[in-house]
């Protein structure tokens, strides 16, 4: 469902706040990435990175295990905006070693194995991708889980070795939809399937209405251990939880 709206006065300040935090960030790292799970957020920030021309490399981890229409979400970027999303691949040879050992679906088992096939499609790459860099960018914010509520708007990112900016940090779904439908930015069509948060295909439900918007991710597991990885340092900051 693809509805245009006027922005609000709000919204229109935000999104030239937003703006001017981007070109600030690229300012101050000529060599900033920026990872886009090609979920809304990432739209959005992609959305004011494309029309300022700003000079931050957008890439996504394909992980091998997406739903074809997160996959989608890249041609439909080549097709709006002329720009190629860099898609990164894990490691062939570790992701059948994994496969071998232990089948295609060990994430439902323990924890412990979700974690490792994270670490083998996501979480490596990431640092491949990451390596050289001085900082990179993420569309999290606070409301969206129990372990974001403590997320900075700019930390070192301590696990990776290099800044780490969350410039929607303080937004809330609600003011993400807002701008989606004001700009008229293209967005996953899972999204108006009941899909608040996508992840991997075998690792993502719908949710129903009023459910947390991250339930519906590894919903087998504890709220306070779903991070993968790529934000393992959010884990450290939620009372009571170790990160592993
Ligand atoms: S996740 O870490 O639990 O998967 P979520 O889906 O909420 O997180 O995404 C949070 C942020 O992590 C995204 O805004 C994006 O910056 C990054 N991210 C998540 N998945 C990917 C991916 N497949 N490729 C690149 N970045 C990703
Ligand atoms: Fe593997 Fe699921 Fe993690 Fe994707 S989200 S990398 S399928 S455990």
């Amino acid at each position: 469902m693809s509805t245009t709206i006027t922005p609000s006065p709000e919204a229109s300040q935000q999104w030239a706040a937003l703006q001017n935090r981007l070109a600030d960030i690229s300012t101050r790292h000529p060599d900033a990435v920026f990872a886009s799970s090609l979920g809304a957020e990432d739209m959005l920030l992609a959305h004011a990175i494309f029309q300022a021309h700003l000079p931050i490399t957008v890439f996504t981890l394909d992980t091998g295990r997406l739903h074809p229409e997160t996959l989608g979400m890249v041609d439909k970027v080549l097709e709006r905006y002329g720009i190629a999303i860099q898609v990164v691949h894990p490691d062939p040879v570790a992701v059948r070693r994994h496969v071998a050992a232990h089948g295609s679906f060990a994430f439902y088992e323990s924890v412990e194995l979700r974690k490792e096939c994270c670490g083998i499609r996501k979480v490596e790459p990431l640092r491949r991708t990451l390596a050289g860099h001085s900082a990179w960018l993420t569309g999290q914010h606070r409301d969206q889980s129990v372990t974001r509520r403590q997320l900075a708007d700019s930390e070192y990112d301590a696990v990776f070795g290099l800044q780490k900016y969350n410039p929607l940090a303080s937004w809330s779904g609600e003011q993400v939809w807002a701008i989606i439908r004001a700009y008229d930015i293209p967005y996953n069509p899972l999204h108006d399937q009941g899909y608040p948060s996508i992840g991997c295909e075998p690792c993502t439900r719908a949710v129903r209405p009023g459910e947390d918007p991250r339930a519906g991710r590894w919903w087998w597991e504890q709220s306070s251990s779903k991070e993968c990885g790529l934000h393992e340092g959010n884990l450290e900051k939620v009372p009571g939880v170790v990160a592993r």
